[in-house]
C-alpha cells in the first residue's frame, strides 16, 4: 500500500527523491485554492511563476494571458488579477490562461515538481475529495508514495496548511493509504477543526494578517469544504484542469 508523508514546509522536501511519486501541494490562503476556483470557473491553463520578473517573461509567450498574483498579500501594480479566489470569476477567467506568481504557493509547486513527483496536484478545502481520489487513481499500479507538501509562509510553518494535509491524509486513509507519522500529526491537528474550518484559518497567522489588510471574506470562501471538484494537475506547459 503507498504511504503517504506531510512535509510541514517546502525546505523539507530538499533531499527527497518524489520521482514515481504523487506531490500534492497546498496553500489554503491562498494560492491553491485560488488557482482551484480558476479552474472551476473555466480557466484552461495556469502557468505558475516563480516572481514577477518571471511572470513577466512568461507573458511575452502569452501574450493573452492574464497576469495574476501577490506580493505581501495585495495585487501586483499592473497585473490584471491579485490572489483572492473570488476575483477567479467565469467572467474574468472563463477559457483564459492564467500566469500566477505568489510569494509562497507557485514556489512550493515549482520545488514540487523539481524533486522529481509526476503529477503535482493542488488542494486546498475547496477540492479535498476530488484530489484524494485522483491520488489514490495515479497510484494504482506498484509502487510510488503520496507526498503532502504544505507551502507554509516564507519557510515557516502554517496551521492551515498543515491542518488541510492532514483533512487530506483522512481521506487517503480511508482508500486505502498507510500514513507516515508526519500525516498522523498532521491529522491530529485537524481533528479539534473538523468542523470548523473557518477557525483554523482566523488563528492562522497568515489568516489574521489578510484580515487586517481587508481580505477577511476570502478566510470565509477558502474554508468553504469539498464544494470544487476541480484538481489542477502539472504538466510542462502549465497547470491544466482535471476533475474527477
Ligand atoms: C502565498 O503564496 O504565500 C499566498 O497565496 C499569499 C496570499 O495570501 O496571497
Amino acid at each position: 500500500m503507498p504511504t503517504v508523508k506531510v512535509f510541514k514546509t517546502p525546505g523539507l522536501m530538499a533531499s527527497c527523491d518524489m520521482s514515481e511519486s504523487v506531490a500534492v501541494v497546498i496553500d489554503v490562503l491562498r494560492a491553491t485554492s485560488s488557482i482551484v476556483h480558476a479552474f472551476s470557473s473555466g480557466s484552461r491553463l495556469a502557468i505558475p511563476a516563480m516572481n514577477r520578473q518571471a511572470a513577466l517573461e512568461t507573458k511575452k509567450l502569452y501574450p493573452n494571458a492574464l497576469l495574476c498574483g501577490e506580493e505581501n498579500g495585495m495585487k501586483i501594480q499592473g497585473f490584471d488579477l491579485g490572489n483572492s479566489p473570488k476575483e477567479y470569476t467565469p467572467k474574468k477567467v472563463g477559457g483564459k490562461t492564467i500566469i500566477m506568481t505568489t510569494s509562497n504557493g507557485t514556489k512550493a509547486i515549482l520545488g514540487a515538481a523539481s524533486r522529481g513527483a509526476s503529477p503535482v496536484l493542488l488542494c486546498s478545502f475547496l477540492n479535498l475529495l476530488a484530489v484524494a481520489k485522483t491520488t489514490r487513481e495515479a497510484l494504482s499500479g506498484p509502487g510510488g508514495n503520496a507526498f503532502i507538501v504544505c507551502s507554509g509562509s516564507d519557510g515557516r510553518f502554517s496551521l492551515e496548511d498543515f491542518a488541510c494535509a492532514g483533512a487530506l491524509a483522512r481521506e487517503l486513509e480511508a482508500l486505502g493509504f498507510c500514513l507516515h507519522p508526519t500525516a498522523r500529526e498532521a491529522l491530529e491537528c485537524f481533528e479539534p477543526y473538523q468542523g470548523d474550518i473557518l477557525k483554523i484559518l482566523q488563528n492562522s497567522p497568515h489568516g489574521q494578517y489578510l484580515k487586517d489588510i481587508g481580505f477577511e471574506d476570502d478566510l470565509a470562501f477558502c474554508a468553504n469544504i469539498n464544494t470544487e471538484t476541480s484538481v489542477p494537475t502539472l504538466t510542462p506547459e502549465g497547470l491544466i484542469y482535471t476533475s474527477t
